[in-house]
């Protein structure tokens, strides 16, 4: 059988030009998701290098994300799009009969639009709003879009004062900017097992190493963290106490004064992310009140007023401000002015509480319908949720529940596409009833979701 042999540069040490042609071949698709590399021996031989070289180069290759190594297997190629959930945003959204429900996209709201337009005349006709949207700002943002943030930040039952706050560009930025502070290359990060893509991807980029975290029922597993600590010694613990995304657990008062008085014992950051926004009575103490020194905490606004405007803020302990600070300079020197003013409007007419509240509405009546839809499934959801965790009655393949409802056009994500480790993941699926473009598309797809749920043939894979 031949094999793949890459031609290499010439240029810089013989494992990074392998390494390099590896991220290369990967990224024109030569190699696809998937895809085993050569035995190093039979490599090295058609290279004319020793195993050595080849065995650095795959090392390297497996540091920049490229790979990854499975003990006993081999060393394949990643499916970074599977992982990152991020390849298909907008390509299958209700096209041709599709009902996309594989997104945490929050139900689109016509009256944001209006609302987006006042905005904007009022900037348009504030001389001071348009000085400030069109000069150079410092890095955490303006005093008053901080006040601002802070004001409803604390009203939403998330008490922060202004010199606390970070204006970011959303969740995700404060992942890369959490993450790019705390630390260094090489390092490693915690989080559960079945997590936020996002934060699997920023790893990699930052070349930081995940640890995947013991998780149940009612969220991480918090009296294992010393244990595992002791293994792969960690700097971070990346977490959603309150709506943990895919699997929806809340941690509990008792959990989360476990996991603060371990970070404080092992002298980790604790990064909180509570993008995926509920209302006050379903959160817990939020674990930067517990342990103002060393946690920073994510809010976006992508979830609860637009995805669209890239607006966000961090609550960053006083030790870290001015790194994070330089972080931000390093990436985009500051948050874009004009869409935090833009936000700040909405805050200061009550358009975005009211936004919030129609939103928390529509969900409440997509989380009804789920219910009934699919009552015979063991069913998670938290009121106010963008989403379901459904777990597949014992002997279903949840590979092959996705695949089935794909020939129904309905796209969810199973559980691996929120694997941290190499572990298997469980048979379970996440259904984001937000997504659908209305109430009329969600019954249709999860009429679709029923009948493939109760279709026989979903134990194993037909195969010879
Ligand atoms: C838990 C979590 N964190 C962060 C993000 C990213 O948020 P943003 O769109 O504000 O970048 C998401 C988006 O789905 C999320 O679910």
């Amino acid at each position: 059988m031949t094999i793949w042999v890459p031609e290499l540069s010439g240029e810089g040490p013989r494992y990074r030009q392998l390494a390099t042609a590896i991220g290369r071949a990967i990224e024109s698709s030569e190699l696809g998701p998937g895809t085993r590399l050569p035995p190093q021996r039979r490599l090295a031989h058609a290279l004319g290098v020793t195993v050595g070289t080849i065995t650095r180069a795959y090392g390297e290759a497996e540091r920049q994300g490229w790979v990854e190594a499975r003990v006993g297997s081999g060393t394949y190629v990643r499916d970074t799009r599977q992982r990152s959930g991020f390849s298909h945003v907008g390509t299958t959204r209700e096209d041709d009969g599709w009902v996309d429900l594989s997104l945490a996209l929050p139900p689109a709201d016509v009256e944001r639009d209006a609302a987006l337009a006042r905005a904007l005349a009022s900037i348009q006709t504030d001389p001071t709003a348009l000085t400030h949207a069109l000069d150079y700002q410092p890095e955490g943002g303006l005093d008053a879009h901080r006040e601002i943030y802070a004001r409803w930040m604390t009203a939403l039952g998330l008490p922060v004062a202004a010199d606390e706050l970070i204006i970011d560009q959303g969740g995700m930025n404060g992942i890369f900017l959490a993450l790019s502070t705390l630390a260094r290359p090489g390092r490693r990060v915690a989080t559960e097992r079945l997590s936020y893509p996002g934060v699997i991807s920023v790893a990699g980029q930052l070349g930081l190493r995940l640890v995947a975290l013991d998780q149940d029922d009612d969220g991480l597993a918090v009296d294992t963290l010393a244990t595992r600590h002791d293994q792969q010694p960690f700097d971070v613990l990346y977490v959603m106490p309150d709506h943990q995304n895919p699997t929806t657990a809340r941690l509990s008062e008792a959990r989360r004064n476990a996991l603060v008085a371990f970070a404080r014992e092992r002298d980790v950051w604790i990064v909180e992310d509570g993008v995926q926004h509920l209302p006050v009575s379903e959160r817990g103490t939020p674990l930067y009140r517990l342990a103002p020194e060393r946690s920073v905490y994510l809010f976006s606004v992508s979830k609860i007023l637009s995805g669209g405007l890239r607006s966000g803020a961090m609550r960053v302990p006083a030790a870290v401000r001015e790194r994070m600070a330089m972080v931000v300079r390093n990436v985009s020197w500051m948050p874009p002015p004009l869409i935090a003013s833009v936000v700040g409007h909405w805050i200061a007419s009550g358009d975005a509480d009211h936004m919030l509240a129609r939103q928390f509405e529509e969900l409440e009546a997509r989380a009804t319908m789920t219910r009934a839809a699919l009552s015979d499934s063991d069913l998670r959801m938290r009121p106010g949720g963008f989403y379901a965790w459904l777990a597949l009655p014992t002997g279903q393949r949840a590979a092959r529940v996705v695949e089935r409802l794909a020939t129904q056009r309905v796209k969810v994500n199973p559980a691996e596409s929120f694997c941290v480790g190499s572990e298997a993941a469980p048979q379970a699926i996440r259904i984001c009833f937000s997504a659908a473009r209305d109430r009329a598309a969600l019954s249709d797809a999860l009429a679709r979701i029923r009948a493939v749920l109760e279709s026989p043939g979903l134990q194993a894979w037909q195969t010879i």
